[in-house]
């Protein structure tokens, strides 16, 4: 089964971004260690980035459709896109939120997040690892 790994605005520059929450790892690095860890996982991942919020929509409706599993960072949309959390809750897959750092620990606006409430789960705060745990939890989830 195919699981889309859906990401937000920004994270293509992960480059460019703060080393004390992000580290030194670019989205490329974190796109090869999804692929990698997906396929020991016998996984098939469709890896994509967007920094708009009606592409992610659209993509999340694509996944509605197809009944596709879906690991998504939201990254800034996870505070306050109302229309990402309304696609999320059309999912007919399970569906993960997944942060490199741990929101929580940061800024107060990033304390709220309106898609945690209506996905399965959420993973933050694990770098690149968020991404990884959150494939072996959906790879439990849609074998189970
Ligand atoms: C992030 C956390 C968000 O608050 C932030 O806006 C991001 C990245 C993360 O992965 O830690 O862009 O989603």
């Amino acid at each position: 089964m195919k699981i889309l790994v859906l990401n937000g605005p920004n994270l293509n520059r992960l480059d460019l971004r703060e080393k004390s929450y992000y580290g030194d790892v670019t989205y490329s690095d974190i796109s090869n260690a999804i692929t990698s860890h997906a396929s020991k996982l016998g996984l098939e991942v469709d890896i994509r980035q967007s920094n708009d919020e009606a592409e992610l929509i659209f993509w999340l409706h694509e996944a509605a459709d197809q009944k596709l599993p879906v690991i998504f960072n939201p990254a800034a949309f996870t505070h306050y896109s109302y229309a990402i959390r309304d696609a999320v809750v059309m999912l007919k897959a399970p569906s993960i939120e997944v942060h490199l750092s741990n929101p929580l620990s940061r800024e107060e606006f990033r304390h709220t997040s309106v898609i945690s409430g209506v996905v399965n789960g959420t993973i933050a705060g694990f770098g690149v690892n968020s991404y990884l745990l959150a494939l072996q939890a959906m790879s439990d989830l849609v074998t189970d």
